[in-house]
């Protein structure tokens, strides 16, 4: 074990899928990176607009991703144990897509820049796989937004119904 994260190489693995995708070698040098970061309910983690410094594990409790739409903060998405985030601007090179914030008691493994940058770079099927779901993640943010634009129309037409 390279450092004391109070657990071995096996149980870490189990953490997340992304571990997988990993060898012992690779997942050790995950384990070097990670540092322990536990939030408080309602903390911000990352912010949209900041630059991308980090990227995440979830070990417990849940997380809202949320983007600000035209009518302000939409809910995109809801992130719990054994997922991560914060992977898309790391992989992207842009900035933090959506603001990330704890719902209740929140821990994590974090795992800054440039140790995460030099691990991707010897693994490129995770560097990958992580670029895949990002899109996928921008697809669904997308129509996220498009939906409550939507939304937003419906209402400017009800006076009209009202009035008939
Ligand atoms: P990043 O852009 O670095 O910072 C915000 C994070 O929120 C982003 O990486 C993703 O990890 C996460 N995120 C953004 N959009 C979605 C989504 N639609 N579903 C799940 N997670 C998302």
């Amino acid at each position: 074990m390279p450092r004391d994260l109070g657990i071995d190489v096996a149980t870490f693995r189990k953490e997340c899928r992304l571990f997988d995708l990993l060898d012992d070698s690779g997942r050790l040098r995950m384990m070097d990176a990670a540092e322990h970061a536990a939030y408080a309910d309602g903390a911000i983690v990352v912010r949209e607009g900041d630059p991308g410094d980090a990227m995440y594990v979830i070990r417990g409790g849940t997380v809202r991703v949320v983007i600000d739409a035209l009518e302000g903060e939409k809910e995109v998405a809801r992130l719990g144990p054994g997922s991560f985030f914060g992977e898309m601007s790391v992989v992207l090179g842009e900035p933090r897509s959506a603001t990330v914030i704890a719902v209740g008691a929140v821990d994590a493994w974090r795992f800054g820049r440039p140790s995460i940058d030099g691990i991707l770079a010897d693994y490129p099927r995770v560097r990958e796989a992580l670029a895949r779901l990002s899109l996928k993640r921008s697809e669904l943010t997308l129509e996220k937004m498009m939906e409550s634009d939507a939304a937003d129309s419906g209402p400017d037409d009800e006076p009209g119904d009202a009035d008939a």
